[in-house]
């Protein structure tokens, strides 16, 4: 094979990254034949389906991607060993959760899956292969997959001799519900390594849909790194907005008004400024911890402390929330129904990893309210584990999940709005009115309905940043 050119990509993990990554880099470069690879045997069989409405994620403009690209040159197989052997190029894209025991529980990053994986490109691959990292990981991990591939004991005997690796580090900027967009157009594509052959393999298959000056190399450190500070950055603008959507309740100022004077300061800049129930996602939270473990490590305990603030602030705006709803409803909400609406942690996916849904959910559970959940995406068996409640437990005690607005919000005491979806800023507020309860309550933790609306059907109002409207 010529070294340069890459006919066969493997990708282990089918999930949020690996999937609609692999869908795009297929659609895009006809030429190379592009297998994921998963363990989950479920998942591989719902990126199989037929009805594009069953693939595993909800994600807009993945179905159109798919019907070009699958069965051409896309594909999706349990069997990871035989497409290992055949693929010259293995992106890793499993999840690095937090640990949950052991020495950095809480912060550090479970890279055993990654560990895995790259066990599993020892034993099999053949040839040259290049080892891309896509999942997020603690700085210096590439070093540990190099270690894993370069040690003859994990190879199989008839490999030994013969394979050979490189690992580059290609850290995912796509955000969930435009990451087909971010995937077609990248602000920018990151490709951290030292081997120089690897580096143009790599850039080569950017290069067939991404301008050449939108892809910045770097040595695989600062790529490790620079995913992890990006989304450090990112959060930290919430949380900031956050904490200040507290002051201007406290004081009569409208957070929406402050975002849009500090954001049109092209320094500042608008984007990541909206302030809401706190930051979800996969992402946020886990890499922040990862870099608040890497600090700790080289004893840089004030940077440490800086960032876990970040978090902090996040868990905070989260209860905030919980007890704002408390105190409107005179202080308690036990026995009262309350609609959730939203439970996916952004609009536009069916995700709900860290949520702020769950937490806020949680707390009013705790507090003996009645939930009736609604989510146009979410799944109620997903929303009844990430509760950890089983469904014959609560049905009809504490938790109703429906996929339809006005069953939600019958009899209810308080709506409150979780995710921004699109559909909850076209609500007819005069036909809720008269479904709920009185005196009944809305709570925007979204900025997504009109007031004017709210105070038309005669219901009590809060909206983050600027508290009870009167
Ligand atoms: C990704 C990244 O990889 C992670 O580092 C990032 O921080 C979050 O996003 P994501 O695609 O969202 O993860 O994770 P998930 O949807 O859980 O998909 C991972 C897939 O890997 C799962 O389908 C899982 O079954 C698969 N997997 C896991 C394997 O195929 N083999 C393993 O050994 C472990
Ligand atoms: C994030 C990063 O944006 C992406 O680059 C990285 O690859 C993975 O992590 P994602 O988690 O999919 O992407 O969504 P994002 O749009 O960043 O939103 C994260 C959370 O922040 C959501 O809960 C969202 O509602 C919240 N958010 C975002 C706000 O509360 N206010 C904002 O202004 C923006």
């Amino acid at each position: 094979m010529n070294k340069n050119v890459i006919e066969s990509i493997c990708c282990i993990g089918a999930g949020y990254v690996g999937g609609p990554t692999m869908a795009v880099i297929a659609d895009r470069c006809p030429d190379i034949k592009v297998t994921v690879v998963d363990i989950n045997e479920k998942r591989i069989a719902a990126w199989n389906e037929d009805d594009l409405d069953k693939l595993p994620i909800y994600e807009p403009g993945l179905d159109a991607v798919i019907k070009r690209a699958r069965g051409r040159n896309l594909f999706f197989t349990t069997s990871i060993n035989e497409t290992i052997a055949s693929s010259d190029m293995v992106f890793i894209s499993v999840n690095t959760p937090t640990k949950t025991k052991g020495l950095g529980a809480g912060e550090a990053s479970d890279i055993r899956w990654v560990e895995a994986s790259a066990r599993q490109v020892a034993k099999y691959a053949k040839g040259h292969t290049i080892v891309v990292e896509k999942s997020t990981l603690p700085v210096r991990t590439a070093a540990a997959i190099r270690s894993i591939l370069e040690t003859p004991q994990n190879r199989n005997e008839e490999n030994t001799s013969k394979a050979t690796f490189s690992v580059l580090s290609n850290p995912e900027f796509l955000s969930e519900g435009t990451a087909i967009n971010d995937l077609e157009s990248p602000d920018r594509v990151l490709i951290g390594g030292e081997d120089l052959e690897a580096l143009d393999s790599l850039e080569a298959i950017y290069l067939q849909w991404v301008d050449k000056d939108k892809i910045i190399r770097t040595n695989l450190w600062s790529s490790e790194l620079s995913k992890l500070t990006a989304n450090a950055f990112l959060a930290q603008r919430i949380s900031s907005i956050n904490s200040v959507s507290a002051i201007c309740e406290a004081t009569g100022a409208d957070v929406r008004e402050v975002s849009k004077a500090i954001g049109s300061d092209s320094r500042i800049g608008q984007k990541f400024l909206n302030a809401g129930p706190g930051f979800g996602g996969s992402c946020f939270q886990k890499d922040i911890l990862n870099l608040v473990y890497l600090c700790r490590h080289f004893g840089l305990l004030n940077v440490a402390e800086y960032w876990q603030q970040v978090v902090e602030l996040n868990t905070w705006q989260q209860h905030r929330i919980y007890r704002l709803v408390l105190q409107n409803l005179f202080g308690t909400v036990t026995g009262k129904k309350l609609a959730i609406l939203g439970f996916a942690f952004k609009a536009d996916t069916n995700d709900t990893r860290e949520s702020p849904a769950i937490r806020i959910s949680k707390d009013l559970l705790e507090e003996g309210a009645f939930l009736m959940i609604h989510d146009p995406k979410v799944s109620s068996e997903k929303i009844y584990e990430d509760l950890g409640v089983s469904k014959l437990e609560t049905n009809n005690e504490q938790l109703f999940i429906s996929k339809n607005v006005f069953e939600a919000v019958n009899e209810a005491d308080a709506v409150i709005i979780l995710t921004e979806w699109n559909e909850y800023s076209k609500l007819d507020w005069a036909l809720i009115a008269k479904k709920m309860r009185a005196p009944g309550w809305v709570f925007d933790t979204r900025s997504v309905v009109d007031p004017e609306q709210i105070k038309l059907a005669g219901l009590n109002f809060w909206r983050v940043g600027d508290g009870v409207l009167g």
